[in-house]
Parts: C-alpha cells; sequence; structure tokens
C-alpha cells in the first residue's frame, strides 16, 4: 500500500514554510522567509512577520504541490504548527491549514513546533529512535528532553534559564558587528579563530550545579563576560572571540546532554533546531558521542533551521501511531509547552 501524503504548514517566526512528505519520504520543502525585511530592525518584528505569512501562503503551497508532483487532492492529512511561536504569525499557518483540511475533507493535526523540530529527523530512519535524549537548541527554546515517544511521551529534564542557545548566538553576533541572524555568522566568523584562545565561562557547571540543576542552562553570563571583553580589549581579534564564544556554547551544551544520556541510560542523542546546524556543535557531537558510545542523531543542516518538512513529518508519525486528528476549531498556543506534542 501507499503510505500517506502529509502536508505541513509552519509559521511560527518569519519562515512560510510547507513541506510534503510520503510516509518517511521527503516530497517537498518550500521556504519563504521574510527575515531580509527584519533584518534592518536586528530581530523579527511581529507584525511584519504576520503580514508576510499573508502573501506567501497561496503561492508556496501551490510551489510545494509542484514540487512533489502531485495535486491537492492526493493530500491525506495536514498538519500545522499550533505553537509556540508568535501569536499572530502562528495564526495564519492555523487559519490556512483548517481551511485546507474542511475543504480537501482530511484531518488536520495541530502540532508542537519543538516535537516537530525533534521529529524532522525520524524522516531518515525507517526503524523506531525512541527513546532517545534530545538536545532542542533554537532561537526561542533550549531544552533537554527525554523522548519515549516523538508522537505523545515528551518529558523535560532542563531547559535555559535565561536566553535560549540560539538567542546568546544573535546577541553576541550583533556585539561582534556581524548582522542577524547571529548563529550562522558567528559559525563562519569562528571558522578563522581560535577556540581555545579565550577561556570564557560555562554556565551552571560547578558541582553545586550539577547536583541541584544538571540540566538547566544559562547563558546570560557568558553574554556578559563577552561584552566586558570586548570593552576591556580595543584591538581584540573578532574571529577568536567568535571561536572562543562558540565553543562555550557547544561544550556546555554537549556536557549536559551527555549526562543526560548517563544518568538515563539511554543511549542515543538526537540534537535539533537551527543551532543544530552550527557546524562546530556538529563536529564536537559527533567526537564526544562517540568516546561515549552514544548513537548521534542530527538532521541535515537545511532540516535543521524551521522548515515545514518537519511538521509535516511529525503529522505523518502522528497518522501513522494512529493519533487522534485534532477535532474542530482550534486556537494557536502561543506558549504552548514542549510536552504537549499536539493539540
Ligand atoms: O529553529 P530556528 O530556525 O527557529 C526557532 O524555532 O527559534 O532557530 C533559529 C536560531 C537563530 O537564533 C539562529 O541564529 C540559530 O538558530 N542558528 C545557528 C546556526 N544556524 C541558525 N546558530 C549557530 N550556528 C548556526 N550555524
Ligand atoms: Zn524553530
Amino acid at each position: 500500500m501507499m503510505q500517506p501524503i502529509v502536508l505541513g504548514i509552519e509559521t511560527s517566526c518569519d519562515e512560510t514554510a510547507i513541506g510534503i512528505v510520503r510516509g518517511r519520504t521527503l516530497l517537498a520543502n518550500v521556504i519563504a522567509s521574510s527575515v531580509e525585511e527584519h533584518a534592518r530592525f536586528g530581530g523579527v518584528v511581529p507584525e511584519i512577520a504576520s503580514r508576510a505569512h499573508l502573501e506567501a501562503m497561496l503561492p508556496s503551497i501551490q510551489r510545494a504541490v509542484t514540487d512533489a508532483k502531485i495535486s491537492l487532492k492526493d493530500i491525506d492529512a495536514i498538519a500545522v504548527t499550533a505553537g509556540p511561536g508568535l501569536v499572530g504569525a502562528l495564526l495564519v499557518g492555523v487559519a490556512s491549514a483548517s481551511g485546507l483540511a474542511q475543504g480537501l475533507g482530511r484531518p488536520l493535526y495541530g502540532v508542537n513546533h519543538l516535537a516537530a523540530h525533534v521529529s524532522v529527523e525520524y524522516l531518515t530512519h525507517d526503524k523506531p529512535t525512541d527513546p532517545t535524549i534530545a538536545l532542542l537548541v533554537s532561537g526561542g527554546h533550549s531544552s533537554l528532553l527525554q523522548v519515549d515517544d516523538i508522537t505523545g511521551s515528551i518529558t523535560k529534564l532542563g531547559a535555559t534559564m535565561d536566553d535560549a542557545a540560539g538567542e546568546a548566538f544573535d546577541k553576541i553576533a550583533r556585539l561582534l558587528a556581524l548582522g542577524f541572524p547571529g548563529g550562522p555568522a558567528i559559525d563562519r566568523e569562528a571558522q578563522g579563530g581560535s577556540p581555545t584562545a579565550i577561556d570564557f565561562p560555562r554556565g551552571l557547571t560547578t558541582s553545586q550545579d550539577w547536583q541541584s540543576r544538571p540540566y538547566e542552562f544559562s547563558f546570560s553570563g557568558l553574554k556578559t563576560a563577552v561584552a566586558r571583553y570586548l570593552e576591556n580589549t580595543p584591538r581584540f581579534v573578532r574571529a577568536d572571540v567568535a571561536a572562543s564564544f562558540q565553543e562555550a556554547v557547544v561544550d556546555v551544551l554537549l556536557l549536559k546532554a551527555l549526562a543526560a544520556c548517563k544518568s538515563t541510560g539511554i543511549n542515543s542523542l538526537v540534537i535539533a533546531g537551527g543551532v543544530a546546524a552550527n557546524s562546530r556543535l556538529r563536529a564536537v557531537a559527533a567526537d564526544r558521542c562517540e568516546k561515549a558510545g552514544v548513537q548521534l542523531r542530527i538532521p541535515a543542516a537545511g532540516l535543521c533551521t524551521d522548515n515545514g518538512a518537519m511538521v509535516a513529518a511529525l503529522g505523518s508519525l502522528m497518522l501513522s501511531s494512529g493519533r487522534p486528528a485534532t477535532h474542530g476549531a482550534f486556537d494557536a498556543d502561543s506558549s504552548l509547552k514542549v510536552e504537549q506534542v499536539n493539540l
């Protein structure tokens, strides 16, 4: 039997993204970003994002259907990001998805953006990858999760107490005049620098922290340390600052993720979210996981930042595991908790 086709819609931030999968096979992944319209403000402006989603929605759906070489009526189910994210931006996606699902007479799954980030990795594996520890690092969220079943059983082990990892990259990039979004810019700049040039602090890694909050993150002290270093060092080497800052983030993320693997006895780690595209994080993770005997899975770099394929992937997994669709009209939930996989 042919596997069902699922179309996923993602509009939680500044990407209007449509993905189409058949079972676990990716058929289309269309991304229209309004990032350039936000760049001069140094961050995403919600009103601009909502308007851009409205304009990009129909052309993006049309392009995805064309890329997938299907027609709209071939779609078996629709999935949409219901939260967390910018409420106005989410609403455009939810309204579009509801209309499409009703028009086609197909089930609709309102799904969690964070779980979707993790589930995109499942597109590349035939066998279930549960249980796993997941390190979810994006612009809005950073948490360590125990995933027993990606379609319904996610436990939060810890999260950031202040900035998200991606947010830290974005803020340091601004200090270094590297533009927005900062992650890719720091990643590039760091290639020419030394990760050991400056010994920046690793947040929440004292022995006291390991006792009381082993899986929490904090990046605000690191941000202050970088700012102070720049103030006190007029002739700083930008590439060294970028590489040393990046190293501090990567080090602490992996220390905590591998500690979670060890204490739960789960020898599997998925790293997901925009920061998982970071080349240094990918390299150091590969090295440390191999040494620790932990199986590492990271989505292809292009599927780490926001996309529709991840939403379609989670919808497809929900459908194949017999999870009920979302009934009736539903609102977007801008602060949807990571443990709640669907509405
Ligand atoms: O997952 P994502 O696309 O959106 C959210 O759900 O937040 O993550 C965006 C974040 C941004 O903060 C961006 O700077 C960061 O991911 N990012 C990176 C890299 N590519 C994107 N951070 C570090 N290195 C990268 N190569
Ligand atoms: Zn995201």
